[in-house]
């Protein structure tokens, strides 16, 4: 900008602050307006298209692909790219750092870039940055869209001492099938909600428990379950095997499967590592 572009635009801007209505309360009326007739619309909408409550959570889904809307496929991606490392830093880098740090270098950018020219054709850099930053996001957002599905519970855990066909083979499979490892982690498989399994076998487990079980399990009967007893119970009510439990119940499988499932949890760390 020259001199003479300089005075004119101050020139102008005086004249419109003399005769122009301020901002308080003609803008922020205005603006008042226009927010109820959008959130008056989006109410409208869901009103006219009667929309409804989705199924409830069920916490211990093993199928369940967590997604989230496409416009946040590029933070989604991101959490991916960190990956492999402790539960936390992938989460605390792509949702916190990253981000924050790319907002306040575009906060900073006035700052940084205090030449008055303005036309775009002009400033290369500020260019070329943004559309390395679009296309960045664009790529993440693809790659997000297309990338495979995360593994959150696992398919297989590398076990020494577990014969195919046997009875821990088969309450393996229903400790993978049922999610468990979803919260569990398991000689280094697995989410970290609840507590490390890998020698849960070994922790001596025991309860009283003088009601009644939701699946009659042969051979579980109360009040003392200790051993492979006290796994069947605290799978079908892990309020009584342990009050306070924050775990979800699983009382749906069948007697057959808590039963392989006891078996299988009770030599982690022993029989089976
Ligand atoms: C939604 C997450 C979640 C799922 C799914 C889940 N658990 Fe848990 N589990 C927990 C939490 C949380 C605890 C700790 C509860 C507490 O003590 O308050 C726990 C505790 C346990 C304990 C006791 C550990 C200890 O040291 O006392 C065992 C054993 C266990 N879970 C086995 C299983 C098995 C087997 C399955 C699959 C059938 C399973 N869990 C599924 C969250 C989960």
């Amino acid at each position: 900008m020259n001199r003479a572009d300089q005075e004119a635009y101050r020139r102008d801007y005086a004249q419109a602050k003399k005769e122009g209505k301020p901002f308080y309360p003609y803008a922020i009326y205005k603006d008042h307006v226009v927010a109820v007739l959008v959130f008056a619309g989006i109410i409208g909408m869901a009103i006219w298209q009667r929309v409804g409550v989705g199924p409830p959570v069920y916490s211990a889904t093993s199928t369940f692909e967590p997604r989230p809307e496409w416009y946040f496929y590029f933070l989604f991606q991101l959490l991916k790219i960190f990956k492999n490392q402790t539960a936390l830093v992938p989460v605390i880098m792509a949702t916190f750092v990253i981000p924050n740090v790319l907002m306040v270098l575009l906060l900073a950018t006035p700052f940084i870039d205090r030449r008055a020219e303005r036309r775009i054709s002009k400033r290369p850099f500020a260019l070329s940055v943004a559309i390395l930053a679009f296309m960045g996001m664009a790529w993440l957002t693809y790659q997000g869209e297309t990338g495979a599905t995360p593994t959150v519970g696992a398919t297989t855990i590398p076990f020494t001492g577990i014969t195919p066909g046997s009875a821990a083979a088969a309450g393996e499979t229903v400790y993978l099938t049922e999610g468990c490892s979803s919260c569990h982690m398991v000689k280094g498989v697995g989410g970290q909600v609840g507590p490390n399994l890998t020698t849960i076998g070994t922790a001596g487990k025991s309860a009283t428990y003088s009601g009644k079980l939701p699946v009659p399990v042969p051979g579980a009967t109360g009040p003392t379950y200790s051993g492979a007893n006290w796994f069947v119970l605290h799978t079908e009510c892990p309020t009584c095997a342990k009050p306070g439990s924050s775990m979800p119940a699983f009382a749906s499988l069948s007697a057959t499967d808590l039963q392989n499932l006891a078996t299988f949890l009770n030599g982690l760390g022993t029989t089976y590592k």
